[in-house]
């Protein structure tokens, strides 16, 4: 595997509407990112991805670009974003932009256009069709819920968008639209980008011509991820992009991709593919129901493994994957993947060292490394977010109680990672001084940066010995790019696996019980005639630690873990 730039280095994702408010609106901005780069680099974070700030009507919280080369006025102006590049190569941190190219807002000029003559050359940028008969062109049901399908008033046409009505899809199938994007992507790049998260790329492929697919709701409708399954041919559009773009910039590229068939996955991030990386989506669609949220089944701690070590052996020798356990659309991680006794400090590090210390690019979405947690949300008043008030809406008419509706939403809504961030006990937990867009998680008193920086053995202190152990010359290598084993995978409610590199053995080791677990390593270590050499991490303090290793009777290994403690030990 060839060696890249940012294979040592550790992400960091950045809502930029709730990081920081610098202006006092509320709303954070590129100047509260830039006055917090040394909080970041603190942490040591050398990839930064900011979530969009292009300019748009915020519909879906700028997934809906108005201007791809404008900054939006509520984060700032060109100059901040030049600045904040510059302040952050100063401190050796690559930023990351977030590319939205399957749609784009119903306010961008192109679509305007295309509104005006959709016969003309601007409406072949988008997908608009005949309404024959009344019917609309397809039954696909768009991600926010009803059809796909938006009628144009005074005509007798509609146009496509899997998500809201205000993202109308680009018509990748057209070449000009496609260079158009390209000479963007490239504009960008040139100003010093490092690169590109790249938002809902699969779905720019559409199955042609628009057909129906079998109902799988009372709507009629069918869901996106049964029609994509349809579309072949993506690789065309996403090769030429990476030639005429990322490739002769040499841009690291993060791909939001869902459902890739295991044998696509060497196209997408192999040695020659077309992203750099993708994100491990395995443990957040786990469960996922397209009946809706109340539906969902939410992962046990096995679960949760099982995901992990099946993405982890798809990827080993073709390439890299980014590891999450959550970003601006999912439940925060720690509210997610853990049992309710084990949403302490305590499982939070332990779930941290276990996604962490898999092999690929782990990205830490902000907050997460304070421990931040879901909203308890009192009112679907407190809720800004498109696809949770759909959600909430179809409830009710489902016959649900409003308290019921709330209930049903707010595990996944996506306002639970978008609460502002807790940067101290101070009002508005220090995020701004009037009303913030979003009200802010009534925890921030004891859930906060500030105290978490002051204190030894906080979460925050945990991630940032993650990050720096990964940066550790002695193991680095082995942490980046030594083959994960699973072992005991048997054992319940307990996630173990090595990481195997050139001569060296890590294992990491956890236990998600609510008590202590007594095991056996011997297996592990005597086929490769190991021992214990060093504890290079635990989540428990040091003198908690006592019992929990010893050769019982001389004869094997044992070791105890007590309730959610997790290890990462070097083994030789
Ligand atoms: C991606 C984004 C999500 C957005 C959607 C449409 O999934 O992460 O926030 O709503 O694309 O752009
Ligand atoms: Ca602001």
């Amino acid at each position: 595997m060839k060696k890249k730039w940012w294979h040592t280095k550790t992400a960091y994702q950045i809502y930029p509407k709730s990081f920081y408010d610098t202006n006092g609106d509320g709303i954070g901005d590129i100047q509260g990112i830039i006055s917090k780069l040394d909080y970041l680099q603190e942490l040591g974070i050398e990839i930064l991805w900011l979530s969009p700030i292009y300019l748009s009507p915020c519909a879906d919280q700028g997934y809906d670009v108005a201007d791809y080369c404008r900054i939006d006025p509520q984060f700032g102006t060109m100059e901040d974003m030049d600045r904040l590049l510059a302040e952050a190569k100063k401190r050796n941190i690559a930023v990351l932009m977030d590319l939205v190219v399957n749609h784009c807002s119903d306010e961008h000029i192109w679509f305007k256009k295309a509104l005006e003559d959709p016969d003309g050359e601007y409406g072949k940028y988008f997908y608009i069709e005949e309404i024959k008969d009344g019917k609309l062109p397809c039954n696909w049901r768009s991600y926010f819920g009803g059809s796909v399908w938006e009628p144009i008033p005074g005509t007798n046409k509609a146009y496509l968008h899997l998500f809201h009505k205000k993202q109308p899809d680009l018509n990748w199938e057209n070449p000009k639209l496609r260079q158009e994007i390209y000479t963007m992507v490239n504009w960008w790049l040139d100003k010093g980008l490092a690169g590109f998260r790249i938002d809902a790329i699969v779905n720019i492929k559409k199955p042609l011509p628009f057909t129906d697919y079998p109902a799988d709701r009372e709507d009629g409708l069918c869901d996106m991820g049964q029609v994509l399954a349809h579309a072949h041919g993506i690789g065309e559009f996403l090769g030429e992009m990476r030639d005429k773009t990322f490739a002769p910039h040499n841009a690291l590229t993060i791909g939001e991709v869902f459902n890739v068939p295991d044998e696509e996955v060497c196209d997408f991030i192999g040695e020659n593919g077309y992203f750099s990386s993708m994100f491990d989506f395995r443990e957040t669609v786990f469960g996922h129901s397209s009946l809706g949220w109340y539906a969902c089944r939410r992962p046990t701690p096995d679960d949760y493994k099982r995901c992990c070590f099946e993405s982890q052996e798809k990827s080993f020798g073709v390439g890299f994957l980014s590891n999450i356990i959550e970003n601006h659309d999912e439940p925060r991680g720690v509210s997610h993947y853990l049992p309710g006794y084990a949403q302490n400090e305590t499982g939070k590090k332990l779930l941290a060292a276990m996604y962490f210390m898999l092999r690929g690019l782990p990205f830490i979405y902000q907050g997460q490394e304070l421990g931040m947690e879901n909203h308890v949300f009192s009112s679907i008043d407190e809720i800004d977010d498109i696809s949770t008030k759909e959600e909430y809406r179809r409830y009710l008419e489902a016959g649900l109680t409003e308290d019921e509706a709330l209930q049903a939403v707010s595990h996944y809504s996506r306002d639970n990672a978008r609460t502002p961030f807790q940067w101290s006990d101070e009002e508005n937990a220090g995020f701004c001084t009037k009303t913030p867009w979003l009200p802010v998680n009534k925890n921030y008193k004891s859930i906060n940066a500030k105290e978490q920086i002051e204190r030894k053995d906080s979460v925050f202190r945990f991630y940032q010995k993650l990050i720096a152990l990964r940066k550790d010359s002695r193991y680095a290598d082995t942490i980046v790019y030594g083959q994960t084993i699973p072992v005991l995978v048997e054992e319940k409610d307990v996630m173990a696996y090595l990481r195997r590199g050139k001569g060296q053995t890590l294992l990491v080791i956890g236990n998600f019980r609510e008590d202590e677990v007594v095991l056996n390593l011997e297996n592990i270590l005597q086929n490769d005639q190991l021992r214990i050499k060093e504890v290079l991490l635990d989540n428990y303090p040091e003198n908690a630690r006592t019992a929990w290793l010893e050769k019982e009777n001389n004869k094997d290994w044992i070791c105890r873990l007590g309730a959610l403690q997790g290890m990462v030990l070097a083994l030789e």
